[in-house]
């Protein structure tokens, strides 16, 4: 399939969805409003989405097709990137319809069936249907048994292509990230089910692979002889936002470090693919999270925490335990670090530190490479102590860019070196304006462009890393706590001073 870096027709001939129902489960929800919706009007603000495309809702709310548009409406006017246009929503709205039911009443499947059935043969959509669900994991089986009941996953001799898209988290551990795969694999054949992990859509992330493969001044340092360790950081300053019912039970390493920042590490640490093709890319970010150990010792290598009251933003926020929803003993952590190695000629013996958690100082994604100090310095004014390990970080968010920090002359008589910083800044570089990463990625499903979306068995092997972390501390006790609005809690600052090492500022 098409290469997302080299393919002419991402830089030149915009690649352009063919004519499809979109039908969307969970459209009531948050992400629906807030991203989804928004970047299905932003794809065709920018003419990527054919005049024929349709939008299914569906949902338990008793509203009808005018309805379902008039709170689309809504969302894009509110959280559109690109300028709202009144002929694009025009045209875009006339394909808006609206099914109400509950997920587990066939009759209410019948009855989408039959709004697509008139959708294809009113706007020509030619049986070509993309199912999104953005529903809880529960509610998985519910809705995909359903699909192939009613006749809507297609199955042989359906004309058309029948895609379903499903959201994080795919399961809670590696047994049931199995038997969601078996389900969605006894209806979908695999090359059909995409699995969205919105990181790697977001243009920073897939810029990485441009920095390591199209250029020749990095890749002959990224390997342990020169580099000393990696963070991949996350850090969000938000709470859990009134998400109590998804996140209990949950927390930051089931949330976000098997999925997004494993796959951080994953493109990272792995070898130059062959091709930027699906198989070709996944099999590398495969192999590389195949090599990755957890640490010997898990008190030691990993810390957890929980937020408790504290200020941000000048105002006092309340802690985890007393959010709506969340019980007062719950033991779920909001902030989690990791050490991870990765055993392979390239990383062996090189750190890799992952850390996320919500409630600290500031909202901030990087990745980090620092690189070993300089052997030797022979510059008498200069403290080696003072003077900093060179480093590229890669900022993913919210301000985009890559900084390489290095030592430079202070001007003046004396040989002073101190560290600066060098900085390529999206918005200074180009014109062009980043597309949201769900804007690409729901291009990617509707025009069946695999590549940026994990398959199965890279979910199974995060997993596998996870899995053993989770159980240790299942067994022990509670999370740290930490002030809202901190940098995280004293156990993650521990870890890498035990190491000699320090986590960079947030
Ligand atoms: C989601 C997590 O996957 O990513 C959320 O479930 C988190 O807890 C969100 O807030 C962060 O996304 P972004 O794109 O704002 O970094």
């Amino acid at each position: 399939m098409s290469n997302p870096l080299r393919d002419p027709r991402d830089r030149r001939i915009p690649r352009v969805a063919e004519p499809s129902v979109l039908v969307m489960f969970g459209v009531t929800g948050d992400l629906a409003r807030k991203k989804l919706l928004p970047a299905i009007y932003d794809l065709a603000n920018r003419g990527l989405l054919p005049p024929g495309f349709s939008l299914v809702g569906f949902a338990r709310r008793e509203w009808a097709d005018e309805d379902f548009a008039r709170e689309t409406h809504e969302a894009v006017r509110q959280y559109a990137r690109t300028p709202f246009r009144e002929e694009v929503w025009a045209q875009l709205s006339e394909g808006v319809r609206f099914v109400t039911g509950d997920f587990s009443d066939p009759a209410a499947f019948d009855r989408l069936a039959e709004t697509v059935a008139k959708l294809d043969a009113e706007r020509g959509t030619g049986g070509n249907r993309a199912f999104y669900l953005s529903v809880p994991p529960s509610q998985f089986p519910v809705v995909v048994s359903q699909l192939e009941r009613s006749g809507l996953h297609g199955g042989p001799g359906a004309p058309g292509w029948h895609r379903v898209v499903i959201e994080k988290p795919f399961g809670h551990d590696l047994a049931s990230a199995r038997e969601l795969n078996d389900m969605l694999g006894a209806v979908f054949p695999t090359h059909s089910v995409f699995r969205i992990d919105h990181y790697l859509g977001k243009e920073t992330v897939q810029n990485l692979l441009a920095l390591r493969f199209a250029n020749t001044l990095f890749e002959p340092v990224w390997n342990r002889r020169y580099v000393d360790h990696v963070q991949i950081t996350m850090a969000e300053d938000i709470g859990i936002n009134g998400r109590a019912g998804y996140y209990d039970g949950i927390g930051a390493a089931r949330d976000v470090i098997q999925n997004h920042l494993l796959q951080l590490l994953a493109l990272t640490a792995m070898e130059e693919p062959v091709s930027f093709d699906a198989d070709a890319l996944r099999a590398e970010k495969q192999k590389a999270l195949s090599a990755v150990q957890i640490p010997d010792n898990l008190a030691t290598g990993t810390a957890r925490g929980q937020y408790a009251a504290g200020w941000q933003g000048g105002k006092p926020v309340r802690g985890f335990l007393a959010e709506d929803g969340i019980s007062p003993d719950s033991v779920t952590e909001t902030y989690a670090a990791i050490k991870l190695g990765v055993d392979t000629r390239r990383w062996a013996g090189v750190p890799f530190y992952l850390r996320t958690g919500k409630r600290l100082t500031t909202r901030m994604t990087e990745i980090a490479v620092i690189f070993q100090r300089a052997p030797h310095l022979p510059f008498n004014a200069t403290d080696a102590r003072e003077l900093g390990q060179n480093a590229l970080v890669i900022r993913v968010q919210p301000d985009e860019g890559v900084t390489m920090r290095f030592g430079s002359k202070v001007p003046g008589s004396a040989m002073e070196v101190r560290d600066v910083n060098m900085d390529f800044a999206y918005g200074e570089s180009f014109t062009e304006a980043s597309p949201e990463a769900y804007e690409r990625l729901l291009l990617d499903v509707l025009v069946g462009d695999p590549p940026l979306f994990p398959r199965h068995e890279e979910v199974e092997v995060s997993w596998k890393i996870l899995d053993p972390i989770e159980e240790f501390w299942a067994a022990g006790g509670r999370p740290e706590q930490y002030p809202a609005g901190s940098s995280g809690p004293a156990g993650a600052e521990a870890l890498m001073t035990r190491d000699g090492r320090s986590w960079r500022r947030l």
